[in-house]
């Protein structure tokens, strides 16, 4: 392999359930075609999938799942260009991640989306479990709170700003109303933002994606629209690394957008996410396509067949646009205005042109189920370049950082 010059790029993919289609169309995808130009280094992250619950037992079984389906999706870690590893078969990734925790503001991960989505969503799991409740209607309940607590920081307003003008003479007993009703606030947020019962590992993801990234120097990271605030902060850390230790170790990598930025799930309400149960996965028996697209919801103004319809709010649509060939497509957004197709038949379409393109990805993935010593053998091999790599940076990150025994080693000579 040629390893100077070629801008690199790195992604990951969490070996969390089905790859779906919206992991294949927002970010695998383009990684098979950015290959052919570029050093590329994929990753199984099995690190970040054990932020939230899991079972350990299944863990191994779903790295490898994960490893099988991406190579049936088109990547060829034989080729020269492609590396694919696991993410804990490198140790250096979590060992970088405490490096750069103590370079990352605590205000900087409060501000990430995605923690907050993703605790409220597994605490909401939780209560509904616990209540038989609905876990939308827990939710609801717990994005409630969140706005009650806003309501409760806008009644202390003028109990702070009563404070502010005497900061010299701070009134005891209005002290004391203060932090009785901060203490009620924060305690407000963290159940309401659900993030009371969410592991330091959920809060610190994006510095663990950060170092993942920069390990290898990466420039170029293909991922979809959801990850992009967490590349905002690959940024911030590269930036504030380079400026503190004077030295210019990182590059500020950039998001490369797949063939969609964001497909929707079947329900037609959220993204579509391997945990909210409304994916294809890009695995699924055709049989199972078929039903799960025939029970997807489609323009809810169209109730009746003779109803004409809004392809541009219609999810089977945009999914028309990614399957189909555009004549098809053209034809059916036509038919579905005019009222001309019916949603049934509409659907059945899709169906047969999503089992058409997953066919041979379904194939090649039978093939290396049957073979796992290939998949086995790309990944020790891709671990063995990967560790390699990263101990040429670990080196000049621990040198900038006066760490290490070479550091230690040469102040004592
Ligand atoms: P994960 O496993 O959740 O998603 C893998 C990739 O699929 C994209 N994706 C989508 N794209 C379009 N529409 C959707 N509905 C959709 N759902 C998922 C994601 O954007 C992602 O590109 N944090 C990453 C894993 C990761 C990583 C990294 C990525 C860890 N370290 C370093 C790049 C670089 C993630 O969410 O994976």
């Amino acid at each position: 392999m040629n390893e100077a010059k070629k801008a690199r790029v790195f992604s990951g993919i969490q070996p969390s359930g089905d790859i779906h289609i919206g992991n294949y169309l927002g970010a695998i995808k383009k990684w098979v075609d950015l290959i052919e130009e570029h050093d590329s280094i994929f990753c199984i992250v099995d690190d970040h999938a054990i932020t939230v619950e899991y079972e350990a037992k299944k863990l191994p079984e779903r790295t490898f799942e994960a490893a099988a389906a991406v190579m049936a999706c088109g990547l060829d870690p034989s080729s020269d260009n492609c590396t694919l590893f696991v993410q804990s078969h490198v140790s250096a990734h979590t060992e970088l991640t405490w490096l750069f925790n103590t370079i990352t503001p605590l205000g900087s991960l409060f501000r990430m989306t995605q923690f907050k989505e993703k605790s409220r969503n597994a605490l909401a799991k939780i209560l509904a479990k616990e209540s038989g409740e609905a876990r939308s209607t827990v939710l609801h309940e717990l994005k409630n709170t969140g706005l009650q607590t806003a309501e409760a920081i806008e009644a202390l307003r003028p109990r702070i700003e009563a404070l502010v003008p005497e900061a010299d003479e701070v009134d005891e007993g209005l002290l004391a109303a203060l932090n009785d009703g901060l203490g009620s606030v924060m305690q407000g947020l963290q159940v309401g933002l659900g993030v009371s019962g969410a592991s330091t590992g959920l809060f610190d993801y994006p510095v663990l994606q950060a170092a993942d990234i920069l390990l290898y120097r990466a420039s170029l990271v293909p991922v979809g629209e959801d990850q992009e605030q967490h590349l905002e902060l690959c940024r911030e850390i590269a930036g504030r690394f380079n400026k503190k230790f004077k030295k210019r170790i990182f590059p500020l990598a950039q998001r490369v957008p797949g063939e969609a930025p964001r497909i929707m799930g079947l329900d037609g309400k959220q993204k579509m996410s391997k945990s909210l149960n409304n994916h294809i996965g890009v695995l699924d028996p055709p049989k199972l396509v078929e039903k799960k697209i025939m029970r997807a919801f489609t323009d809810p103004q169209r109730v009746r067949r003779e109803d004409p319809g809004r392809p541009e709010v219609c999810n089977i649509h945009r999914l028309h646009r990614f399957f189909s060939s555009p004549a098809q497509a053209d034809e059916l957004d036509e038919g579905c205005r005019q009222a001309a197709i019916g949603c049934g038949d509409c659907k059945k379409i899709l169906a047969g042109n999503v089992n058409a393109a997953l066919g041979p990805i379904r194939e090649r993935a039978d093939y290396l189920k049957a073979h796992p010593g290939d998949v086995i053998d790309a990944l020790d091999q891709g671990a063995a370049r990967c560790r390699t790599l990263a101990a040429q940076t670990m080196d000049e990150v621990h040198e900038a950082m006066g760490i290490g025994s070479k550091a230690l080693h040469r102040f004592c000579k």
